[in-house]
């Protein structure tokens, strides 16, 4: 039995905006286990990217436990928070988020920016290793809008991988993408899942790309429905 590398329990998020109260999650229990690969999927609005917000420790909920490795973020305060989302997880989102008028490589560094690591001989072979591990030997330089659309999102993988976290986040990333691409990148997630022992956890509204993780957890209106 391998251990817990994320575990929810008893998870509500209450959004309020203008004194309008959203329940954007309710009661949210969860264990997610070293090396697994999980896809959650649910309609639109049914609480997905709160979800990920959370446990990437980008908010706080508002009632309930959150432990990432072993970190409490329920109650940690935004320095503390930041230090966990730079050393435990690795986000990847639907449209990049990358700088654009920046090479790729120093996309790739910015982690290890934030860790401290000062040499950037140092931080430029790191990136520089990372994007060849993620076919982009040739595209150190260019910067995003010289690459394609799968290439920006391999970028994007490379800088969540660069710091080596426990749990890399990914909410839609083939969501910008033709399917073709799409399913490349998605090969890249199981390729790094299988033999790199990652745990990936994918929001997805495609279920072709749902149903090739290990495990589906189905939200709907911000309940957990179903996990098979
Ligand atoms: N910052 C916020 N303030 C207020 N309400 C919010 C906020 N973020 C999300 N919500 C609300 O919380 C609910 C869940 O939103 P969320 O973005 O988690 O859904 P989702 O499942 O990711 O949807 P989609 O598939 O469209 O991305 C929605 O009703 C949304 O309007
Ligand atoms: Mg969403």
């Amino acid at each position: 039995m391998s251990s817990s590398i994320l575990k929810a329990t008893n998870v509500s998020k209450i959004y309020e905006l203008e004194g309008v109260e959203v329940k954007a999650l309710i009661n949210i229990n969860l264990d997610i286990k070293q090396g697994e690969f999980v896809a959650i999927v649910g309609p639109s609005g049914s609480g997905k990217s709160t979800l990920m917000h959370l446990i990437g420790a980008l908010d706080t909920p508002t009632t309930g436990k959150i432990i990432i490795d072993g970190e409490n973020i329920s109650k940690a305060n935004e320095k503390e928070l930041a230090k966990i989302r730079n050393q435990k997880v690795g986000f990847v989102f639907q449209q990049f988020n990358l700088l654009s008028k920046t090479p790729a490589w120093q996309n790739v560094e910015i982690p290890l920016i934030y860790s401290g690591m000062t040499s950037r001989t140092k931080r430029e072979n790191l990136c520089k290793q990372m994007l060849e591990k993620v076919g982009l030997a040739d595209k150190l330089y260019n910067h995003p809008n010289q690459l394609s659309g799968g290439q920006q999102q391999r970028v994007a993988i490379a800088r969540a991988l660069i710091n080596n976290p426990a749990i890399i986040l990914a909410d839609e990333p083939t969501g910008a993408l033709d399917s073709k691409t799409g399913k490349e990148i998605l090969q890249m997630f199981k390729d790094l899942n299988k033999k790199e022992g990652r745990t990936i956890i994918m929001v997805t509204h495609d279920l072709d790309l749902a149903e090739q993780a290990q495990r589906q957890i189905k939200i709907k209106d911000g309940e957990v429905v179903d996990h098979f």
